[in-house]
């Protein structure tokens, strides 16, 4: 059985080579490609390439060269089938089934393909040649459009009377045809409409560069008429799974590290024009999850530049607080605001390119400072204005996945915000506080009170630390409620007394019930009370020590991690627990 082309596709549209390889192979960037010691042969220098632009790696100590599916078969020594299979998962898709409907769609999005190109084709040829289409061509000419960028894009123009549909009805059935959404079934005319006549046509392609949907644009002011249509959604096009340009644009991501996003057609186009190629639109609706996630696969920053008007700020603010939630520490998003009525095409044709460039420099905000100044601005100097404006931040904050951009988003808003309440946190003076690094060296001296692990003199100071700022810890919890414990008795207290700070009445230590025993070895033992007796303490220093504390006990737990799976690895030997294992190695080099 073979598998469809599209299913193919889409894994290697999620998957890059580099990311693949770089599972079994250390790979180093070298210009546009990467290089690493080849997987075929021992050898001290490195001779094996991988280029994700041209998609394939190539050895050259053994002239092995071939795709993902090719890498994956050789190095695991796996069927094709297989190979699919496990990359697919590694994808996040659904393994493939065989079944007479599958083996259907696959007929059908052959035909829709061939459906579409051969409509691109004729109308781009016809934008060209046709004598009767100069008024189309004449728009082009103002808005200072070249050949070069309508052959670029293949853009096209449907006639006002059009008859290609009888042309197509020749090789393809009318259901067929419909379904493609290039035509609709007119129910007065009883026939079949082309549904872009007297529009100009962007293809919208695929990944791989073949299209799968249309843009049109009018040319004449009619009131009476959409602006822009779109193709609608079919079998095969989703709006919010593809970006106009991508095809085009990805292929620079071996030269550039970030991507504009875009609201419309004309910008990509505009932006390409003045020699701004890395750019792509999403297609008249909301950004979504996965378009986000795509272009990350290509690019580590993304800069959204919506148009400078109301809607296109607004636009941009729901793109921000919707793709906040995937912030990762390798990626960046951020926002640039152009002058008011400029959209990103008419502001690079007046400016040009270095311009356009050297603004993006100078204005773009990362994500969470736009978020903080969005609702900064709508702050008013008042208690309760001051109330809400915290708390939404803090509840954007938390909308975020990975804890450690959550941890420092939301330390920048709550900075940002002790900024503004200078008299509320007059002790607050965080950054004047050294880091205080003695740890160790109380650590040791305690390490010779037999019997107490050296996580446990962490837990003690973790302990000591929390039960003697209750209060600020109480509208903290945030930062303490998440933080894992070893020993059980120390774990058992550390967990009731965060669910009795949670129930917001006044807690104090009396309150808390702690043996007694346990409380005098945590003040005999806790390692930081030596740091904390000789300075007047304040919170932002309490802060700063919890931050220390919890950085050594997480990595004391990734530690254990590590090990578990490295001896659940050397008995199953499988192919999930050894990324398991990656991931967490990963994780221990970041930190
Ligand atoms: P704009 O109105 O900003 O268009 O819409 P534009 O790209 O600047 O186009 P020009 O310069 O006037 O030719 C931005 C995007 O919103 C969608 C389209 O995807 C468009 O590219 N849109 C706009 C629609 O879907 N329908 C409309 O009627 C208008
Ligand atoms: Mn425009």
């Amino acid at each position: 059985m073979k598998y469809p082309k599209e299913y193919l596709d889409e894994i290697k549209t999620r998957l890059k080579v580099s990311s693949v390889v770089s599972k079994v192979v250390a790979l180093k960037k070298r210009g546009k490609e990467f290089v690493g010691l080849s997987p075929f042969k021992n050898e001290k220098t490195p001779s094996f390439t991988v280029n994700d632009e041209k998609e394939f790696y190539h050895c050259f100590a053994t002239s092995e060269h071939g795709n993902i599916f090719d890498f994956v078969m050789k190095t695991q020594n796996l069927r094709f089938g297989e190979a699919v299979k496990y990359l697919a998962n590694i994808a996040g898709m659904q393994p493939y089934l065989f079944t007479k409907q599958d083996e259907e769609r696959e007929k059908s999005w052959k035909e829709y393909l061939s459906i579409y190109s051969k409509y691109v084709d004729y109308y781009h040829d016809q934008l060209l040649k046709n004598e009767k289409l100069s008024n189309a061509r004449d728009y082009l000419k103002n808005r200072s459009l070249s050949k070069n960028e309508v052959k670029k894009f293949k853009i096209g123009f449907v006639e006002k009377n059009p008859s290609f549909f009888d042309e197509l009805k020749k090789k393809f059935g009318e259901k067929t045809l419909l379904e493609s959404g290039l035509f609709y079934f007119d129910e007065k005319k009883k026939k079949c409409v082309e549904r872009f006549k007297g529009r100009l046509i962007f293809p919208i392609n695929n990944i791989s560069g073949q299209p799968i949907a249309l843009g049109g644009r009018i040319i004449e002011n009619l009131d009476y008429l959409a602006k822009y249509i779109n193709s609608p959604e079919t079998n095969f096009f989703k709006k919010g799974s593809n970006l106009y340009n991508l095809d085009l644009a990805r292929k620079l991501s071996n030269k550039l590290d970030h991507i504009f996003l875009v609201e419309g057609y004309m910008d990509v186009v505009g932006l390409s024009k003045n020699g701004v190629e890395n750019v792509v639109a999403n297609l008249g609706t909301s950004l979504t999850d996965k378009q986000i996630l795509t272009l990350n696969q290509f690019f580590d920053d993304i800069i959204i530049c919506f148009d400078g008007d109301e809607s296109g700020y607004k636009a941009a603010l729901r793109a921000a607080e919707n793709s906040i939630k995937d912030l990762k520490p390798e990626k960046q998003i951020s926002f640039l605001f152009l002058p008011d009525k400029e959209d990103p095409d008419s502001f690079v044709n007046k400016n040009g390119k270095n311009y356009f460039l050297d603004f993006t420099k100078q204005n773009k905000l990362p994500i969470h400072q736009f978020i903080f100044s969005h609702y900064k601005k709508q702050t008013e100097n008042n208690p309760s204005s001051m109330a809400i404006f915290e708390k939404k931040l803090r509840s954007i904050a938390n909308t975020i996945k990975d804890n450690f951009i959550k941890k420092y988003v939301l330390e920048f808003f709550l900075d940002k915000i002790a900024e503004l309440t200078p008299h509320f946190n007059q002790n607050k003076n965080k950054f004047s506080v050294k880091k205080t690094r003695s740890l160790e060296s109380t650590k040791k001296l305690y390490n010779e009170s037999k019997g107490i692990t050296a996580v446990e003199l962490k837990e003690f100071s973790l302990l000591y630390l929390f039960l003697n700022n209750l209060s600020l810890f109480q509208s903290n919890i945030h930062l303490v409620e998440n933080i894992k414990l070893f020993s059980d008795i120390n774990k058992q207290i550390f967990s009731s007394a965060i669910n009795k700070l949670k129930s917001n009445e006044t807690i104090d230590i009396e309150k808390l019930n702690i043996d007694k025993q346990l409380l005098d070895k945590i003040n005999k033992f806790a390692p930081i009370k030596h740091i904390l007796k000789n300075k007047p303490k304040n919170d932002s220093q309490v802060m700063e020590l919890l931050d220390d504390i919890s950085k050594d006990l997480f990595n004391h737990d990734l530690e254990l991690r590590i090990r578990e799976l490295e001896s659940r690895f050397s008995e199953d030997l499988s192919e999930t627990t050894f990324n398991q294992l990656k991931e967490l190695k990963n994780e221990r080099k970041i930190n």
